[in-house]
């Protein structure tokens, strides 16, 4: 049975809610941020998905291809206006099965902490700075680990309460691992379904080393799309490294 470390695993899991369940998040800031860095060349999104940001990008004249291991997250984006036009490889984002050169490369909302060790996050570093062109970029927005969500490595959330069904997100923490496995849980007149995530984090600074062992340097790092400061009080971070 497939599992987490199958890379389709989370995308075939969740493309039939995926849109629905992210509907509330703008992808105009990010698009607007990378935009700016595309340079009028060709530009590469890693895990693409259902295209949230790929297909507003697209629509401002540029070059986005893509890359996602998941046939029906894929689907999604193809079902969609302009989603036929946009190239996408079906395949793994640790080895960017793809031919260079790109002038940004691009993966957001958390998804490098979707490979699951340090190995496989570094491996992804080495494989884009293979295909940058000189004077490329990679973007990357990720999460800033926040232990203090958890107790004794626990947490459970109630997502929403109807008078018929209840959303529950249940996440397990794995100190020695950097690994948080969550089960977002919906109970309704339909019975019980799981929809499952495993992250495996990382702080800023590791990522940077990541970066730097793959020929990548730190060019901005900032709080969010709308380039607010990086601080101590960021719950997220927006990076950008660059290919000298
Ligand atoms: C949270 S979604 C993000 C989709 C899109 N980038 C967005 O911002 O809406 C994560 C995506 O990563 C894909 N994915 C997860 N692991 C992957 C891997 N190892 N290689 C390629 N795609 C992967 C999933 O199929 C899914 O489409």
């Amino acid at each position: 049975m497939p599992g987490f470390d199958d890379p389709a695993f989370y995308g075939d899991r969740w493309a039939d809610v995926y849109d629905e369940h992210h509907a509330q998040m703008d992808p105009a800031p990010a698009v607007e941020f990378l935009a700016g860095l595309a340079g009028g060349v060709r530009v590469l999104e890693l895990a693409i998905g259902t295209g949230r940001v790929a297909l507003p990008l697209a629509g401002r004249g540029i070059a986005v291809e893509g890359i996602d291991a998941s046939e029906a997250m894929v689907e999604r984006l193809r079902a969609k206006p302009g989603g036929e036009l946009i190239p996408v490889v079906i395949g793994d984002m640790a080895q960017v099965p793809a031919r260079g050169p790109f002038s940004l490369v691009y993966l957001i909302f958390n998804t490098l902490f979707g490979l699951l060790s340090q190995a496989r996050q570094a491996e992804c570093f080495r494989n884009v700075a293979r295909v940058l062109g000189p004077g490329g970029v990679f973007v990357i927005e990720c999460f800033v680990p926040d232990l203090t969500r958890f107790d004794r490595d626990q947490r459970v959330q109630a997502r929403a309460v109807t008078e018929d069904s209840a959303i529950l997100e249940v996440s397990r923490h794995d100190a020695a691992q950097q690994r948080i496995i969550t089960q977002m849980i919906t109970f309704d007149g339909h019975g019980t379904r799981l929809r499952p995530v495993a992250l495996r984090y990382s702080w800023p600074s590791e990522l940077d080393l990541m970066a730097q062992q793959a020929s990548l340097r730190l060019r901005e790092r900032h709080g969010g799309w709308d380039r607010r400061p990086f601080d101590s009080s960021s719950a997220g971070h927006v990076s950008v490294y660059q290919r000298d």
